[in-house]
């Protein structure tokens, strides 16, 4: 099978890694790639829109097209490869919209009684400054912006003028561009996160291991959100009680909500957990595998991933449910010094072993080098029989590649 992966970023370099193994695997190409991506496959030449993909795909032969961001299954990847009879791993745009619109996501789960924090949609600033002067109990505040944000579209304001701020650089300032214009505010949940994901070709629903991702860019959750500092797996809270909270509680809304819009949706439905004292409560939707949870959750898998990518993005999903390894991964981003805020690319990165015992996210080459390219540089990943060697062989591998500027967590797992 010839597979195109489109993506450049750490989830699919640990996507591409479980592709590469697979014994129906006869050909293998990404868009754009990355150092740690092109040493698996070949670089397709494509621009970044779904048309120019979808053709290049067609040109190719391409099988199959997995589609790891969200970005261009919200510009409609899935759609124009569907016109054109190429299957994608990922949902169409009416889907895709879960995670493209805040405002749509909660009125569907409005609509479909999915639990979730009781939330306003507000479209425009006069109206939003007016709900937050008259809820000043209401904190903390849970600001988004409507629109896609790479996981910068949450403030959580702790008082009313971090709420107002937050509206008027969302909605006047505009700094999230037209992500920002709307927004919803929600109530804050207190609780533990947890990241489940769902493989479904749109009619059967099988649920991956669950992770637990850690979203605040410095130890002991503080700081700002970021897409996300590092992650183990299989989560631990994910007890027999909450499992079944989530089958009865949360999944019966998600699947007639599916079928009743018709979503048809073929790849991975990420469903953002709260478990809060009141049970599981949806915090978001995404239409993609989890970024920095897909590294700890591919090495786990113990299948052939084409296969079951396949048989998804053609609507006819034959397995029952995925075969595990009985071990545990974990994930230490190793990031920029200024991330989530701004900050400087093009430091060389020094491996004191191979580039390739890392999960490369924001890399690239110039002249020779492995040079930094974004937020979150590397993903330093292991398994282990134990979460607690996991977590020790991850954390002594992140401690083996450096930059100017680099830290990580030193609390994962934790
Ligand atoms: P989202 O993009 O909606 O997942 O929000 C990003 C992050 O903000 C989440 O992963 C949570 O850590 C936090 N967050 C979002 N909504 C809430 C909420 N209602 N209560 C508490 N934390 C939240
Ligand atoms: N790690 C959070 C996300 O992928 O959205």
């Amino acid at each position: 099978m010839k597979v195109l992966l489109v993506g450049n970023g750490g989830r699919e370099h640990a996507i591409a890694k479980k592709i590469a193994e697979s014994p129906v695997l006869t050909d293998f190409f990404s868009t754009p790639g990355n150092p740690g991506i092109n040493t698996l496959a070949k670089v397709a030449n494509t621009q970044n829109t779904p048309e120019s993909i979808v053709d290049w795909a067609e040109k190719n032969s391409i099988d199959l097209i997995v589609c790891g961001p969200e970005i261009p299954l919200v510009a409609g990847l899935a759609d124009a490869a569907a016109d054109k009879g190429i299957p994608v791993f990922g949902p169409k745009k009416i889907g895709a919209m879960l995670e493209g619109s805040k405002i749509f996501s909660k009125k569907f789960m409005e609509k479909y009684n999915v639990p979730t924090a009781p939330f306003v949609v507000l479209e425009d600033y006069e109206a939003a400054v007016e709900y937050v002067k008259g809820h000043s109990q209401q904190y903390p505040m849970v600001i988004k912006a409507d629109g896609l944000a790479a996981g910068k579209g949450v403030k959580i304001a702790a008082d009313e003028k971090e709420a107002l701020d937050t509206l008027h650089d969302y909605m006047i300032k505009e700094t999230l561009g037209e992500a920002g214009k709307k927004v919803v505010i929600e109530e804050f949940m207190p609780g533990e996160e947890m990241s489940v994901f769902y493989l479904t070709d749109g009619k059967k629903f099988i649920r991956l291991i669950a992770a637990k991702d850690y979203k605040k860019v410095y130890d002991g959750d503080k700081g700002e959100n970021t897409g996300g500092m590092g992650c183990y797996a299989p989560h631990q809270s994910l007890t027999k009680d909450v499992s079944d909270k989530i089958e009865n509680l949360i999944m019966p809304g998600i699947k007639r909500g599916f079928a009743e819009e018709h979503f048809d949706y073929r790849g991975i439905l990420y469903v953002g957990l709260m478990l809060t004292k009141d049970g599981p409560k949806v915090v978001e939707f995404n239409c993609r595998f989890g970024d920095p949870e897909t590294q700890g959750i591919m090495p786990l898998i113990d299948e052939d991933v084409v296969t079951l990518f396949y048989q998804a993005a053609c609507g006819n999903l034959e397995h029952e449910d995925i075969k595990w390894k009985n071990m545990f991964a974990a994930s230490v981003v190793v990031a920029s010094k200024g991330y989530p805020g701004s900050y400087e690319k093009g430091k060389e990165i020094f491996f004191e072993t191979d580039m390739k015992d890392y999960i490369h996210a924001g890399t690239k080459e110039s002249n020779g080098k492995i040079v930094t390219n974004g937020g979150r540089v590397l993903n330093a990943v292991a398994t282990g029989n134990t979460k607690a060697e996991a977590l020790k062989k991850a954390y002594e591998l992140a401690a083996k590649a450096t930059f100017d500027g680099c830290f990580y967590r030193k609390d994962i797992g934790s």
